[in-house]
């Protein structure tokens, strides 16, 4: 394998623009008294419609402008809208309330030509919002586009945590997220599950993703899977059950088909089975 470090790119004209608008949002958010539906509403209104943007309450109110437009004007307030955790019986109203509108303008920035593939300013703008959201954020998160949560609320995330694109990141039960953890994309990590008789039965339980452990493209891991130190899940698995520190597993149920090189001696490697929620494999 050859070694491939990401390169540094050398900023551009718009970085300094990126940067003073960056400034402006955090400041108003850093407010604990703002409105953050208003917020999000303005901000999205700003980068979608410029042209209502002084005119937003005026411009939903008039019957010359299409119907269309005048409820794609109204979604920009995150109080028009609702999120599918919402529906959720145990949602914790006066917290999901608190996140919602940054859950919808993280969502709704990403579906914009501002945010989308736009690397540097998506990384930068979502790491401004994943403190304000998640229930602990660490130093250097990183998330990249079309990453979705549950209620974002129940989420804990080291330092140095990656969350590529199209990741779901289902936080019902509670997701822990150790440091330098990567989560790869379009891989799915759950906390709830439900009875296979009454889907209206449902167990919410952490999930708990340890210090370095790699989640790579398209895994799947399910509700209540410990994934300990160094752990690895290989590509399209489903994690059942426990993964070993500096294991990797692969297939569907996911099993361990070797022990990372760099491992520790092997009694380091069993010593954390105490933490074990589900069998390990
Ligand atoms: C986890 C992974 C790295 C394992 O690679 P590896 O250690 O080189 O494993 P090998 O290629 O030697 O394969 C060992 C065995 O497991 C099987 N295997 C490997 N990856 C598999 C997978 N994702 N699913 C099912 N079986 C897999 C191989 O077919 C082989 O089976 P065999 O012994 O019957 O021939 C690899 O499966 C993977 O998922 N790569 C994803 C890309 C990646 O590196 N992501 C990193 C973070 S972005």
């Amino acid at each position: 394998m050859a070694f491939l470090p990401l390169r540094s790119l050398n900023p551009s004209s718009a970085t300094s623009v990126l940067e003073a608008w960056l400034e402006r949002l955090g400041d108003s958010l850093a407010d604990s008294a703002v409105d953050r539906a208003l917020v999000c509403r303005k901000t999205l209104c700003e980068i979608v419609y410029p042209e209502y943007a002084s005119s937003w309450e005026t411009a939903t109110e008039d019957d010359k402008l299409p119907t269309a437009t005048r409820l794609a004007l109204l979604a920009l307030d995150p109080r028009n809208i609702t999120l599918e955790p919402e529906y959720y019986a145990e949602c914790d109203d006066a917290r999901f309330q608190r996140v919602k509108p940054l859950l919808w303008l993280w969502y709704s920035f990403d579906r914009t030509a501002l945010g989308g593939q736009n690397v540097d300013a998506g990384v930068r703008f979502r790491r401004l919002l994943a403190p304000l959201i998640f229930k602990r954020c660490g130093s250097n998160f990183k998330a990249f586009q079309h990453v979705e949560f549950s209620f974002g609320y129940n989420l804990e995330v080291g330092d140095d945590v990656v969350i590529h694109r199209h990741v779901l990141l289902d936080d019902r039960g509670g997701i822990l997220l150790g440091n330098k953890v990567s989560v790869s994309d379009y891989a799915n990590i759950y906390s709830h599950t439900h009875s296979i008789v009454d889907q209206r039965e449902v167990t919410n339980v952490q999930t708990v993703i340890e210090d370095g452990v790699r989640i790579t493209y398209h895994a799947t891991v399910l509700a209540g899977v410990h994934a300990g130190t160094q752990g690895m899940i290989g590509a399209m698995a489903v994690a059942t059950k426990n993964v070993r520190p500096y294991h990797v597993n692969v297939g569907i149920p996911a099993k361990s088909i070797t022990v990372k090189p760099n491992a520790p001696t092997p009694s380091d490697i069993l010593s954390t089975t105490s933490q074990k929620v589900r069998r390990e494999q």
